[in-house]
């Protein structure tokens, strides 16, 4: 090779570790009870959905289902919002899954992360779409719509949620085929999962419906509910809060909409404090 065009290349190289090194130097402190860590995955599913993983500190510890505030490093006061850790307890890294809001003080600019961005995160983990916070019984529905799925998606990957109950139905209903990706995506992975594989297969059921676009089941879970159209595609009788459990997460509409109905089988609402029959939890980001 001639000399130039080798000068050139060592010339770039330098040039790239540089650019590096500038784009690791934060610009502002970490806030105090702040974790920085590192993106290690991003995966944009539609214009309006994308997953992204991090690195995990070594003194994190939370409860499959719960949530922790997410930040950029944008600031010397960063904006953060709640989002559900979508990682199951015992994964090495932390995985979410977000939707992208058009001038949404925080996904505007986290749905433009790369590998070895800095994503800040706040030290405590909390939430109640944990099997804690439900009474033991037979049956346990995730009820989920759009980016709702998260928690979920950390509850079927642990052992434990297959230990406490004997089935689980997992629905997840979005506006179009290409939102139900993550979903369909994960519950294929779990399905080989050697940790929790063998038990999905024969405990979990997962529940896909659409709204705006053909698919073989159309229509809110709430109305297919209501209608009794989901029992008879399950073949399953209707709620019993004798044995069945429920979970709720997706917008708030959603959440209020789902609750009354769940109450109208006769569940009642549980906490962290006070188990019960279902549970709530908002998804909704800016
Ligand atoms: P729809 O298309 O009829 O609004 P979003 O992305 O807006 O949160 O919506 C995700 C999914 O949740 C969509 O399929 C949407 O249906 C559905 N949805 C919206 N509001 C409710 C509600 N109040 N109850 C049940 N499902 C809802």
């Amino acid at each position: 090779m001639p000399r130039q065009q080798n000068e050139d290349i060592a010339m770039l190289n330098v040039e790239t570790a540089t650019r590096a090194a500038v784009a690791q130097e934060p610009l502002f402190p970490t806030p105090a009870g702040v974790f920085a860590q590192t993106v290690t995955k991003v995966c944009h599913y539609t214009d309006r959905l994308f997953r992204f993983r991090i690195t995990r500190p070594d003194s994190f510890r939370f409860r499959s289902g719960e949530f922790v505030m997410i930040g950029l490093p944008n600031a010397e006061q960063p904006v953060f919002r709640a989002y559900s850790i979508a990682s199951p307890s015992w994964d090495e890294e932390l995985e979410f899954f977000s939707i992208k809001v058009p001038d949404g003080p925080l996904t505007e600019h986290l749905q433009k992360i790369a590998v070895g961005d800095t994503v800040l995160m706040r030290r405590k983990p909390t939430g109640t779409l944990v099997n804690d916070a439900l009474l033991p019984g037979k049956r346990l529905y995730m009820f989920s719509t759009g980016t709702g799925i998260a928690p979920f998606a950390s509850l079927i990957r642990d052992p434990e949620t297959y230990e406490k109950f004997a089935e689980v139905v997992l629905t997840h209903t979005c506006r179009d085929v290409a939102e139900l990706k993550y979903g369909q995506d994960l519950v294929a992975d779990v399905l080989r999962d050697p940790l929790v594989g063998e038990f999905a297969a024969g405990q979990l059921t997962h529940y896909t419906t659409l709204t705006r676009e053909p698919h073989p089941r159309m229509g809110r879970i709430t109305d297919l509910m209501v209608s009794g159209q989901f029992f008879a595609d399950l073949g399953l009788p209707a709620i019993d809060p004798a044995q069945d459990r429920g979970m709720i997460c997706g917008s708030i509409n959603m959440l209020r909409d789902t609750k009354h109905i769940l109450e109208g089988f006769g569940l009642i609402e549980g906490s962290n404090n006070a188990p019960a029959s279902f549970v709530v939890e908002k998804a909704f980001v800016d």
